[in-house]
């Protein structure tokens, strides 16, 4: 895809070897999201059931993965964009990529406060019964995630 005079490349993947670990956290942590050690995240996309990734050359500048039953049911998770990369239609091009691969699922996701909108254009609504049992309640409460 050609955006803002960037050629970048998005790659879905089975596989997720000779991934940026380290970078992975550096991009989920400058956009405000949950971040752990380089090697849990590397664990979380290696289960999933798809990840994507996308390149401007060599250089990973987003990704996003779902997990799913591969039947009915599945997740959006860790869907982020370099900052730099922002507004040129790779988060879109990714979230697509992934839909794409659980075609026949319900999929659900909890945005990042104020990213609502971006779900939004691409279909999804708000849920009126969606409930979560988080780690840390108290976080999730004074980030804006819960009541
Ligand atoms: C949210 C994020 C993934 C969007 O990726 P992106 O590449 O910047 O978004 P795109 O350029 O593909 O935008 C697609 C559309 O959504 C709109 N959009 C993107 N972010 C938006 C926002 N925060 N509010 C309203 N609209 C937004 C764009 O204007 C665009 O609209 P258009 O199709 O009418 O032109 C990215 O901004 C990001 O990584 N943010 C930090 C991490 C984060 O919050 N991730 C989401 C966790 S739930």
């Amino acid at each position: 895809m050609i955006q803002g005079a960037v050629l970048v490349k998005i790659i879905l993947r089975d596989s997720c070897k000779e991934t940026d670990w380290p970078l992975v956290a550096g991009i989920l942590k400058s956009g405000g999201m949950s971040h752990y050690t380089p090697d849990i995240h590397r664990r979380a996309f290696e289960n999933s059931h798809a990840a994507v990734f996308a390149f401007d050359g060599s250089s990973l500048v987003g990704f996003g993965r779902v997990i799913s039953d591969g039947t009915y049911q599945a997740g959006l998770y860790d869907i982020a964009v370099a900052p730099e990369y922002q507004g040129r239609g790779i988060g879109a091009a990714m979230v697509k990529a992934l839909l794409g691969k659980v075609k026949n699922c319900n999929v659900i996701l909890y945005a990042s406060p104020g990213k609502e909108k971006f779900y939004e254009k691409m279909g999804f609504r708000g849920m009126k019964t969606g409930m979560a049992l988080f780690l840390d309640p108290k976080k999730m409460a004074e980030t804006g995630f819960t009541e």
